[in-house]
């Protein structure tokens, strides 16, 4: 069978551009024991994969010279089946080159239920994902929401926050996002649904976290550490709780007020998502119930066609879209 994929054809100079990346044709084996050939429906694209191009590899993947194919998470539908448990027509999120048909092993496979409306397919790859995955099992397993609660969230309009913020409202609490825009604040309130919006840009964290929110806060939700974090802890209320989910502006050093611990007899617990798969048909179940509910949506922008794969990465990287960038490699169905 033929495959259409995307290679790297020049390692950018500068900024990522469409013309870094050319389309060919490749022809796909048939699929050996235990592995499926899948036709992708849905790719989803992640900016951290610029960092790699014509470089070193990171935690995320090898380096990506000229030639490559790079690989990111989809929505795959099967087409053949050597492997048992794998019919054509399942759906499944891999994690797979970017192109339109390719040969997976079947233990790389994650099903999705067959009765997924079509339109609910990109939130496989946001509010169903990855991302939204982790925004429960740190907000709800970890952190216990309760309606009652005042949560914070920090990196509130990004990949995980975004989740948190309308997790939370779902389960009844208040919430205040924190972000670095005043575009990101509208979207927090006007679009995710929270009750308020900082902008960290606008002043000393601790100062507009106490303004925002008068009456403290329940529970923190960290995506980034640093300055947040130690905000977070001169606002919180007696038995605060504090979910350490990121510390991308941590620094090499810990939160400098942590003796606020002591006297609010505050908790601060870290988690790694992989260790909480036992938590994964809850999270379905419930996030998915939300989203037929309309009370979450999935934030993404769809770009047709295996063809705009280069178009699509390049108006992620120049900051041209909202939500998650996310490719209908088949067009529009
Ligand atoms: N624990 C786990 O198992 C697990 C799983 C997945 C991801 N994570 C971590 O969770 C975090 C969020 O992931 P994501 O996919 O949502 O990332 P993301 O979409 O890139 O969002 C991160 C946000 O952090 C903010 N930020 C960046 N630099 C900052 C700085 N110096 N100070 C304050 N804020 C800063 C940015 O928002 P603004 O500029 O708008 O503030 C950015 O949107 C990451 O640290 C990631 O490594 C953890």
């Amino acid at each position: 069978m033929i495959s259409r994929e995307v290679q790297l054809v020049a390692v950018p100079d500068g900024s990522v551009r469409a013309e870094s990346f050319g389309v060919f044709e490749t022809e796909v084996d048939a699929p050996g024991d235990q592995q499926v050939l899948v036709e992708l429906r849905r790719l989803g694209l992640n900016a951290g994969l610029a960092h790699r191009l014509g470089g070193e590899g990171t935690a995320y993947g090898p380096g990506i010279g000229v030639g490559d194919v790079p690989s990111s998470d989809a929505v795959v539908e099967v087409l053949e089946s050597a492997a048992e448990g794998f019919a054509p027509g399942d759906l499944a999120v891999a994690k797979v080159p970017w192109c339109t048909a390719a040969v997976v092993d079947a233990d790389q496979l994650r099903r999705i239920d067959r009765a997924t409306p079509e339109q609910d397919l990109e939130a496989y790859l946001t509010v169903l994902g990855h991302v939204g995955f982790t925004a429960y099992t740190g907000l709800i397993h970890i952190g216990e929401v309760r309606p009652e609660d005042i949560v914070c969230v920090s990196g509130a309009a990004g990949g995980v926050g975004s989740c948190v913020v309308q997790f939370a409202k779902a389960r009844g609490a208040s919430v205040i996002g924190v972000a670095g825009s005043a575009e990101k604040v509208a979207l927090l309130t006007d679009v995710l649904g929270a009750d308020r919006a900082i902008n960290r840009h606008d002043g000393p964290a601790a100062e507009l976290l106490r303004d925002a929110s008068p009456d403290g806060i329940d529970l923190y939700y960290d995506n980034v550490g640093g300055e947040q974090l130690d905000a977070a802890l001169e606002v919180l209320n007696a038995r605060g709780r504090i979910v350490i989910c990121g510390a991308v502006a941590a620094g090499s050093g810990g939160p400098s007020n942590y003796r606020r611990m002591i006297y609010q007899e505050l908790s601060m617990r870290g988690f790694t998502v992989t260790a909480h798969e036992d938590l994964r048909a809850q999270f379905e179940s419930e996030v998915g119930g939300w989203l037929r509910e309309g009370a979450v949506r999935s934030l993404h922008t769809v770009f047709d066609g295996i063809d705009r794969v280069p178009e699509a990465f390049a108006s992620l990287l120049a900051g041209g879209s909202s939500g998650r960038v996310i490719v209908a490699v088949d067009g529009p169905r």
